[in-house]
C-alpha cells in the first residue's frame, strides 16, 4: 500500500491509527459490504423515522452520478411542530440529570461509531465522496469530540462554586442548560462537525433539533440513531432534513434557546437577523463560517516543506475546507522557485475515485459547486497566470481540476471559492507589513500559514495576524480536538472554538441559589 495514505496526522487516541496496511485492508473489505446499500433519511422525530416516499430525492455518489446511495425525504412543517412538543416536554428531566449520565452518553456514541466505523467510512464516501484518508479522520474528529467534551463537562460544568457571605447571604451556583438548541451543520464535515455541534448542546442538559446539510442527511440519520442507541432520550435529539426553508422556519421559532450554526456567512448573517427579529430577548448564536485564508511563505522558508503543506492545505478534500489555503503569498526572491516546485509536485497528484487508496484527491459536493468553481477557474484563465491544472480524466463524477493561479493583487480576489483552486501572490522583502495589513483587510479571519525559519519574523507575523488559528511551518487544515481549539473571527465566526475549553459554556447558563443552612 501506499506510504502517503500513512500521512502525518496527528495522533488518534481512540486507535484509529491506521499503521498496517492488513489492517486497513480489513476495515476496506468491511466497507466494500456496503457497497450496495441503500440507506434512508428523513425526519427523526421522537426516534421514528417518518419517511415520505413522495418527497423522497434519490442521493447520488459525487464520484459516480450513476450510483444511488439512498432516499432522503423532507421535513414538513407539522413535522417540525411534533420534534419542538416533543423536545419541550422531554428537556426538563434530561437538564435535571447529573452531568456524568449525560456525560456517559457521549462516551457511548463514540464507542458505537468505533463498532460501527466500517459503515461510516462507507456513508462518507459513498454520500460525501470523501478520500479513504478523510473518511477516516472524519470519524476519528466526530469520536474525538464525544470523549472531549463528556471530559470537560465533567471538569468544567459539574464545579458548583460557592460565593463569600458579603452581603449576609450565601449563595452557590451551578450551570444548567438553556433549552432547546438548534444545531445546523454543513456537508463538508458531515460527522464531525455534526456531532461536535450536538454533543455540545446534549452534554451541557439541552434537547436538540438538528438539521442535516441536505447533501448529507444519510450520515447525520445514522449518527443520530448512535446516539440514540447510545442512550440519549428520542425526544431529545431530534432530526430535520432539508433545505433553507426548514432551517428558517427551526431557528425563527420562539423556542430555540440558542443556536449552533456552521456555514456560509450570509446565512449566518440571516440567522443573526431573524434572532434579532423575535420579540424575546437574543439567544446565543454560535456562527462557524468561511475564509479568504492566506499563507506567507518567506525566502528563509524550507521549500520541500512549503510544496508538502501547500498541497494538503490548498488541495485536500477538494478544497472544501473553511480553513484551506486560498492564498499563497510567497516573498519575491523565491516565488520562482517554489511556484515551479508547486506545478511539478501537482502533477502527481492523483485526482479520482475516492474508493482507491491511491486516489489524493475526490470530487466536489454536488453539480451548484462544480459550475460555481468551473466559471471561476475560466475567469482567472482570463485574468491571472495558469500556473497549473491539473489533468481530469473522471467523466461521470463532480471532479474539478486543482489548479492553481497567479494573480497581481489582493483586489482580484472574490468571494470565497469553496474548492481547490489557489491563488498565488508576490511580495516585496519590504512588504510585509503592507501584506500582512492587505490580509488582515479581507475581513475573514479563520487561518493563517506562515513558512519561515525566522522566529521573531513569524512570532511578529502571527502577533498582528487577525485570525482564529495561526500554523507554523506546517499545514493549516486539521485542526485538532483539544489541543488546537478552532474558530475564527471577523467575517469567519464568533467563537468561542470548537474543540475548546470554552465552547460548552456558551450553551449554558447559569442560576445562583442561596444556601440554606
Ligand atoms: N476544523 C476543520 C479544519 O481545521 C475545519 O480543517
Amino acid at each position: 500500500l501506499p506510504s502517503k495514505i500513512y500521512g502525518d496526522r496527528r495522533p488518534n487516541s481512540q486507535g484509529f491509527n491506521l499503521h498496517s496496511g492488513h489492517q486497513l485492508q480489513a476495515f476496506l473489505s468491511e466497507r466494500d459490504k456496503f457497497a450496495k446499500h441503500q440507506w434512508r433519511a428523513g425526519s427523526l422525530v421522537e426516534g421514528q423515522l417518518l419517511f415520505d416516499q413522495h418527497t423522497a430525492k434519490t442521493i447520488h455518489s459525487p464520484f459516480d452520478r450513476a450510483n444511488e446511495v439512498g432516499l432522503v425525504s423532507q421535513t414538513t412543517p407539522l413535522q417540525l411542530q411534533q420534534a419542538f412538543a416533543a423536545a419541550e416536554q422531554a428537556y426538563p428531566s434530561w437538564d435535571k440529570l447529573n452531568i456524568k449520565e449525560r456525560a456517559n452518553c457521549l462516551r457511548k456514541t463514540a464507542e458505537l461509531m468505533e463498532q460501527n466505523f466500517a459503515e461510516f467510512i462507507a456513508l462518507c464516501q459513498f454520500e460525501a465522496g470523501k478520500t479513504i484518508q478523510d473518511s477516516i479522520d472524519e470519524i476519528r474528529e466526530a469520536v474525538d469530540f464525544c470523549y472531549y467534551y463528556a471530559n470537560q463537562a465533567e471538569v468544567r460544568l459539574g464545579e458548583v462554586r460557592s460565593f463569600e457571605d458579603y452581603a449576609g447571604q450565601s449563595c452557590s451556583s451551578a450551570y444548567q442548560g438553556r433549552g432547546i438548541f438548534a444545531c445546523i451543520s454543513p456537508w463538508n464535515f458531515p460527522m464531525a462537525i455534526f456531532t461536535g455541534q450536538i454533543v455540545a448542546a446534549l452534554v451541557t442538559g439541552n434537547a436538540v433539533i438538528a438539521k442535516a446539510a441536505p447533501q448529507t442527511s444519510l450520515i447525520a440519520t445514522r449518527t443520530i440513531e448512535l446516539m440514540h442507541q447510545a442512550g440519549v432520550p428520542v425526544a431529545i435529539v431530534q432530526l430535520v432534513t432539508g433545505g433553507a426553508d426548514i432551517g428558517q422556519q427551526l431557528t425563527s421559532d420562539p423556542r430555540i434557546a440558542g443556536v449552533a450554526f456552521t456555514g456560509s456567512t450570509a446565512t449566518a448573517q440571516a440567522i443573526h437577523r431573524s434572532l434579532a427579529e423575535r420579540e424575546q430577548l437574543p439567544v446565543p448564536l454560535i456562527a462557524e463560517t468561511g475564509g479568504q485564508n492566506a499563507m506567507i511563505v518567506d525566502s528563509s522558508a524550507l521549500p520541500e516543506q512549503v510544496i508538502k503543506d501547500v498541497l494538503r492545505s490548498a488541495f485536500a478534500s477538494a478544497g472544501q475546507r473553511c480553513s484551506a489555503l486560498r492564498v499563497l503569498c510567497i516573498q519575491e526572491d523565491v516565488a520562482d522557485i517554489i511556484i515551479k516546485q508547486l506545478a511539478g509536485a501537482m502533477k502527481e497528484l492523483n485526482i479520482g475515485n475516492p474508493l482507491d487508496v491511491t486516489t489524493d484527491i475526490g470530487p466536489v459536493i454536488d453539480e451548484v459547486a462544480v459550475n460555481k468553481l468551473q466559471t471561476y477557474q475560466q475567469q482567472l484563465r482570463s485574468h491571472g497566470k495558469v500556473i497549473f491544472e491539473c489533468p481530469l480524466s473522471q467523466s461521470r463524477g463532480l471532479f474539478v481540476a486543482p489548479s492553481a493561479y497567479e494573480i497581481e493583487s489582493f483586489s482580484e480576489l472574490k468571494d470565497e471559492q469553496f474548492g481547490p483552486i489557489l491563488h498565488v501572490i508576490r511580495y516585496p522583502a519590504k512588504g510585509l507589513e503592507t501584506l500582512i495589513t492587505q490580509i488582515n483587510q479581507l475581513g475573514f479571519g479563520l487561518t493563517l500559514g506562515i513558512h519561515s525559519r525566522i522566529e521573531h519574523r513569524f512570532c511578529h507575523i502571527a502577533r498582528q495576524a487577525q485570525v482564529g488559528n495561526c500554523y507554523i511551518n506546517r499545514d493549516q487544515v486539521g485542526a485538532s480536538v483539544g489541543s488546537q481549539p478552532f474558530g475564527g473571527r471577523g467575517l469567519s465566526g464568533t467563537g468561542p472554538k470548537a474543540g475548546g475549553p470554552h465552547y460548552l459554556y456558551r450553551f449554558s447558563q447559569r442560576i445562583t441559589v442561596p444556601v440554606t443552612t
